[in-house]
């Protein structure tokens, strides 16, 4: 009788994995796993859990996280190294310069976690020191950062800093500047933070699957002399998460419901807020504040010149990108950021609400998005529109059905092709790099290049007329076109890819070359996959 019990149950549990399974592949695409293979690991895995469970009955369970797998099969790379070979200067040379005032150390441990995201909403999750987002790392420009990377996960992990200039070696990108940290291992991550401002650090391997379940923080940086006078200075992660019941689950630091941050009257508040995640549809995250004017600071972490004040404009934040607001809080009642969900209306949460108050029960309705080409003063940029240029490289993005690392189905391409076999761009330090992207797909793409910081040029043609802009992710809009360009000042072979998680890791991805070698390589030898 109980046997029978049992085995009915795991039968019952096992559908249901199926179809969580069933979700989150027509949902996401996630996997190396051919659906078939998944589909089986569910109905065992299934089966085992609940074999466990039996004997006391425990209360709804979450399901569990599918560990990223490597599989060899036809046109899966057994390995592709990405670098020059016999190139005079190799990836592990490029390391950061010994002498820095001051030095930084932090150590993070990458660990499985449950994260309680409101009432009767657990996710599990991997995390850094537990929770997600991970410890906000906070120093001063000019500083050695070190970092001891601890693996207490069951596969391999590394940490990107996402949008530092770090020195080649420290970029954390699995088969091109290392090999994925193994599971009990660890890896240390040395760097100058060049640069003061907002920016994020996330695993490189398996990015898709690591980063949207959990492996993500803050790093924010400095100045040696304030800019700006803040009094209360804060940060929010937006992220996205696959919650109970195949609901998504949308969150501002560590929760889908309301954050409080205390703010007096007249204080000056310096916002900074990152997008950590992917919609399910792809669009930016929509959000704005209510309650005070305020104004964006900086993008990406560089200063805007003159920026206007804004009252209530949606900004769109694409995948990876920062963006920095600076107001003062009002004589009375308190300042909420919202967001607007994927239909587009703001919605009461998740919410920051600052001072006194809560999410005001009204809510604006969505007016035109902010506008990065005619924001802010002009000012002069050593790069411009007249610049000379040294290279124009062209790149179309585009999506068709395919086959991508293995799979079919939709990839999305940078000139016609899919990683690894979409090229580089040959690049020699000094040199002035003109990229165009031309988007041809109903989708947006944040475009990211690590490594370095471009300057946007024009959209669709038109030259910015307001700041300059710095950024190291440009958002480019469906069927439009961005120019932007950067000095080639950091030697090494870095990657150029669509930040949308889902689009890197079918096939929106290339490098970025200096004539450099690497003894790393991607594919289902080494088991380094970094999208
Ligand atoms: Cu946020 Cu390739 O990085
Ligand atoms: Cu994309």
């Amino acid at each position: 009788m109980i046997p029978f019990g049992i085995i009915m149950l795991a039968f019952i549990a096992s559908v249901g994995t199926v179809l969580q399974n069933y979700h989150r592949i027509s949902r996401k695409n996630p996997h190396w796993l051919a659906p078939a293979v998944s589909t089986i690991a569910g109905i065992v895995a299934g089966a085992l859990f609940i074999g466990a469970l039996a004997p006391s009955p425990a209360p709804a369970a979450v399901a569990a996280l599918q560990t990223p797998r490597i599989v060899a099969g036809q046109g899966v790379p057994t390995s592709v190294n990405m670098g020059m070979a016999g190139a005079p200067i190799s990836v592990t040379q490029l390391q950061a310069p010994a002498t820095a005032a001051h030095v930084d150390h932090f150590t993070l441990t990458v660990q499985p976690g449950q994260l309680t995201l409101g009432s009767g909403i657990t996710v599990p999750a991997w995390t850094f020191d537990g929770t997600a987002p991970g410890p906000t790392l906070r120093v001063r420009r000019g500083d050695e950062i070190v970092v001891t990377l601890v693996n207490h996960l069951s596969f391999g992990v590394t940490i990107h800093w996402h949008g530092v200039r770090v020195p080649n070696s420290a970029d954390g990108v699995a088969g091109v500047t290392q090999d994925a940290v193994k599971p009990g291992q660890t890896y240390v991550y040395r760097f100058i933070a060049l640069d003061a401002g907002t920016y994020w650090y996330h695993s490189h391997q398996f990015s898709f699957e690591e980063t949207t379940n959990g492996l993500y923080g803050m790093l924010i940086v400095d100045p040696a002399t304030p800019t700006l006078h803040a009094d209360v200075d804060y940060s929010v992660a937006l992220h996205v998460w696959d919650g109970p019941n195949n609901q998504t689950v949308y969150t501002m630091n560590t929760t889908g419901g309301t954050l409080n941050q205390i703010a007096r009257s007249g204080q000056w508040v310096r916002l900074r807020i990152v997008n950590t995640a992917e919609t399910p549809s792809g669009n930016p995250q929509l959000v704005t504040l209510v309650g005070a004017p305020f104004q964006v600071v900086s993008l990406d972490g560089h200063d805007l010149n003159g920026p206007q004040w804004l009252n209530g404009t949606p900004l769109p934040i694409g995948s990876a990108q920062r963006y920095d607001l600076y107001f003062q809080m009002p004589s009375h009642g308190s300042v909420a950021l919202v967001t607007a969900d994927d239909s587009q209306s703001y919605v009461r949460a998740p919410a920051l609400v600052m001072g006194q108050g809560s999410v005001p029960t009204r809510l604006p309705a969505i007016t035109k998005w902010f506008d990065l080409t005619t924001y802010g003063t002009p000012a002069p940029d050593p790069i411009t529109l007249q610049s000379h240029f040294d290279a124009t490289y062209n790149i179309v993005l585009g999506n068709q059905l395919g086959t991508s690392l293995g799979r079919m189905g939709m990839t999305y391409t940078m000139n016609g092709k899919v990683f690894p076999n979409t090229g580089m761009i040959m690049v020699k330090k000094g040199q002035l790099i003109k990229l165009h992207f031309d988007n041809q797909t109903n989708l947006y793409h944040p475009m990211h290049l690590h490594g370095h910081v471009f300057t946007v040029l024009d959209q669709n043609g038109k030259p910015l007329t307001g700041s300059p802009v710095r950024q190291d992710t440009v958002l480019v809009p469906p069927h439009a076109t961005y120019d932007v360009a950067f000095v080639a000042n950091n030697p090494g072979i870095w990657m150029l890819h669509c930040h949308n998680f889902l689009h890197a890791n079918w096939g929106m991805d290339m490098m970025v070359m200096y004539d450099v070698s690497t003894p790393y390589a991607v594919g289902s030898a080494s088991g380094n996959f970094p999208d």
